[in-house]
């Protein structure tokens, strides 16, 4: 029972469940060598996942409004590829596309060792694993990006056509007009920047109303269009340059929830 190939065990590990051939041939064991390699792998990732999402803060977008109808609902993008190839299942062909595809691949994934029994680890020499792969990854790219294309076309063929006005953020006229959170310091920078052109009140005037604003806008939406401004209508930043006041207006202007 000596083994002194290096690549074949790790300290300690127990061996007496494997056969005379595996510890000679030059085979890696499964348990517990290689699924280590493989959770050292995935604990790295997560970890760095971790990081990455901690450093990395992603601000929430404009609540649900169940009023928007021209609302168009898209699944994350790691979901894209998914939703695009459902929709090229003709009418009830999507059972097909929705049920028994995913169930087909599973299995085959399921059943992948018995069916691909090559010892063979250079992908040049497993021209079916590799090519199947290539071939995943490919329609997978095109079909999020396809998925994506189309969102962008149906979501400005819907603002060009039933909204009139053309501004990022719909405002809904709410019957409440009450300004909300004038506690917030970002109330009085409005009434001296934004005040003139909006309202004091934000009923509107040159500028149009912002009554109901948060809404449909976060904050983090908000920065970049005030910022922008529509020139010549809107000077960028209503005038103003300082962009710790700018976001202090927009989370006020996020706060104006009137219904
Ligand atoms: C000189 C007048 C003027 C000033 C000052 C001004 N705005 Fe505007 N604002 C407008 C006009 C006009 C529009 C509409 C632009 C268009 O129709 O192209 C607009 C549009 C907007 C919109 C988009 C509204 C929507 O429904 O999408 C927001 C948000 C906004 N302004 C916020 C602000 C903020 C915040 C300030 C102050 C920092 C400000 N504005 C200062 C004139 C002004």
């Amino acid at each position: 029972m000596s083994s002194e190939d290096p690549r074949e065990k790790i300290k300690g590990t127990p061996r007496h469940f494997r056969t005379h051939r595996e510890l000679h041939d030059g085979r890696e064991p499964f348990f517990p060598n290689f699924l280590l390699k493989e959770w050292i792998v995935g604990a790295m990732f997560i970890v760095g996942f971790l990081i990455w999402v901690l450093l990395n803060h992603v601000g929430l977008s404009a609540q649900a409004n169940p009023n928007d109808s021209s609302y168009i609902p898209v699944p994350d993008w790691y979901f894209l590829f998914l939703y695009q190839a459902l929709k090229y299942y003709p009418g009830s062909g999507i059972v097909f596309g929705a049920f028994l595809v995913p169930v087909i691949i599973t299995l085959l994934l399921i059943f992948l060792p018995w069916i691909d029994w090559s010892k063979s680890r250079r992908p040049f020499k497993r021209p079916l694993a590799t090519g199947s792969m290539v071939i995943a990854i490919v329609m997978m790219s095109w079909l999020t990006a396809e998925a994506w294309a189309q969102h962008q076309e149906e979501m400005s063929a819907s603002s060009g056509g039933s909204s009139s006005s053309g501004l990022p953020f719909q405002v809904q006229h709410p019957t409440s007009t009450a300004l909300m959170s004038t506690s917030m310091p970002g109330y009085k920078l409005f009434e001296n920047t934004c005040g003139a052109c909006h309202g004091s009140n934000l009923e509107g005037a040159f500028g149009p109303e912002l009554r109901g604003i948060g809404n449909v806008a976060s904050s983090s939406q908000l920065l970049p269009v005030i910022q922008k401004g529509f020139p010549p209508n809107m000077p960028p930043g209503g005038g103003l340059t300082n962009t710790s006041q700018l976001q202090q207006i927009a989370d006020w202007l996020a706060a104006q929830k009137q219904k």
